[in-house]
């Protein structure tokens, strides 16, 4: 496992970076990818994709909330490994650095990197079904019965399949992969959209498209480089 001589130089050069990552830069920290390995995440007997919905909130509310309490117990006690570290040095590193994560695991910015657009919200937090006030969600603290506002159900602040990306998110993380030089495609498999389209946004705007990941993906193909490896091993290569 390398960083080409090409890929070093244009890191040294690049002034606006932006980082897309997935759920395997938290696999080393132990958190369970979706998919990778040709396997795909089941939660008592059904696909994650099916509890993870927006119908099943709908349906049953309390089933929805127990796989997310189940990851939140599991993730409260995770922590960051050296590729969220690395990618945190990055953001006072270069001119315009952006890192876009469909992780909803917070490790990123318990890494220290700041204002990153999380795609797919923040396991750590929870909404109104109705007023969609947010409230905390911390592993160590319990969540209020009911909105503090208007007293409705609250619900995972997690965008579940068959929902639409929060406002604003997705538009911001677009609109940096067309200014960006350099666009790192991290630990995802590239199947979930509109995720996957800010590394075609960047390549079609002229970027430098690397993919780390030990598996090629559909995405690998629009790289220019693909380094096969995990992210924890390959991401502080960068700094050495
Ligand atoms: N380092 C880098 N990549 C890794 C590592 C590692 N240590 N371990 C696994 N991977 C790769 C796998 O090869 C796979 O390509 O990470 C990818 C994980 O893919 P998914 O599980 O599909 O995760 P992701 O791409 O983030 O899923 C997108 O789908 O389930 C929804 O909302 C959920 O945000 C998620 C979205």
């Amino acid at each position: 496992m390398h960083i080409s001589s090409e890929l070093r130089r244009r890191f040294a050069d690049a002034q606006r970076v932006l980082v897309l990552t997935g759920a395997g830069v938290s696999a080393e920290s132990g958190v369970p990818t979706f998919r990778g390995g040709g396997q795909t995440a089941v939660w008592k007997g059904m696909p994650f994709d099916v509890i993870s919905s927006a119908a099943m909130v709908e349906r049953d509310l309390p089933a929805v909330w127990e796989w997310f309490d189940y990851r939140r117990d599991f993730m409260g006690a995770i922590k960051p490994n050296a590729a969220h570290e690395e990618i945190a040095r990055w953001q006072d590193r270069f001119a315009e650095f952006t890192l876009v994560t469909q992780n909803i695991d917070g490790l990123h910015q318990q890494a220290g990197s700041r204002d990153v657009i999380e795609l797919h919200g923040n396991i750590w937090r929870a909404r109104c079904t109705v007023c969609r006030s947010n409230h905390d969600n911390s592993a160590e603290r319990a969540r209020p019965d009911a909105c503090l506002e208007c007293g409705n159900q609250l619900r995972p602040d997690v965008v579940l399949f068959g929902e639409m990306l929060p406002r604003g998110a997705f538009e911001f993380a677009a609109e940096r992969a067309s200014q960006c030089e350099l666009c790192f495609v991290v630990g995802t498999s590239g199947l979930v959209y509109p995720a996957a389209g800010i590394p075609e946004l960047a390549k079609s705007a002229g970027a430098y498209v690397v993919e780390v990941n030990p598996e090629r993906t559909p995405l690998s193909d629009l790289c220019d480089e693909t380094i096969t490896g995990k992210a924890g091993e390959v991401l502080p290569l960068f700094s050495q």
